[in-house]
């Protein structure tokens, strides 16, 4: 059971085509990418909790850095959906802040490891080419840029 939910949730590569045409901003979904994908192959080999929890913290104040620049991007052009983007980034500290501290509390249970790899690392991968990428068509839009 433990081993068919790591083969179940696929890895994803940044491709080009998730580009939001703001270089800042595709370096930084590259580098939640990566760290999604590290976290993902140490909860697989076993790490331990303490390599684990270093691993988690960097990602958690990473991703809160890139939401506070991303939404200031989307100030800029007044991106008729910064509500929605700021209403799940603030959802998803949230969601951090509880599997934090119930991996603070439970150590690396089933239980932990799964909702570390579905609601962390999936979600940022998913939210990267969900409705970051709905941004960048917009983004990209309102600066005549082309691809
Ligand atoms: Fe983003
Ligand atoms: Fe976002």
């Amino acid at each position: 059971m433990f081993d068919e939910f790591f083969t179940m949730v696929n890895t994803m590569k940044w491709v080009k085509e998730y580009s939001v045409a703001i270089p800042i901003l595709d370096a930084q979904h590259k580098q939640l990418f990566r760290m999604s994908d590290q976290l993902d192959s140490d909860l697989k080999q076993g790490l331990r909790s303490e390599e684990i929890e270093e691993t988690l913290v960097h990602m958690g104040e990473y991703a809160t850095r890139h939401f506070q620049m991303e939404e200031k991007y989307m100030e800029e052009v007044d991106y008729p959906g910064i509500d929605q983007q700021r209403k799940i980034h603030c959802q998803f500290a949230k969601t951090f802040q509880d599997m934090y501290e119930d991996f603070k509390e439970n150590g690396l249970s089933q239980e932990v490891v799964e909702a570390l790899r579905r609601d962390l690392t999936k979600w940022i991968r998913d939210h990267v080419i969900g409705i970051d990428q709905q941004f960048g068509e917009y983004y990209k839009k309102r600066k005549g840029i082309q691809e």
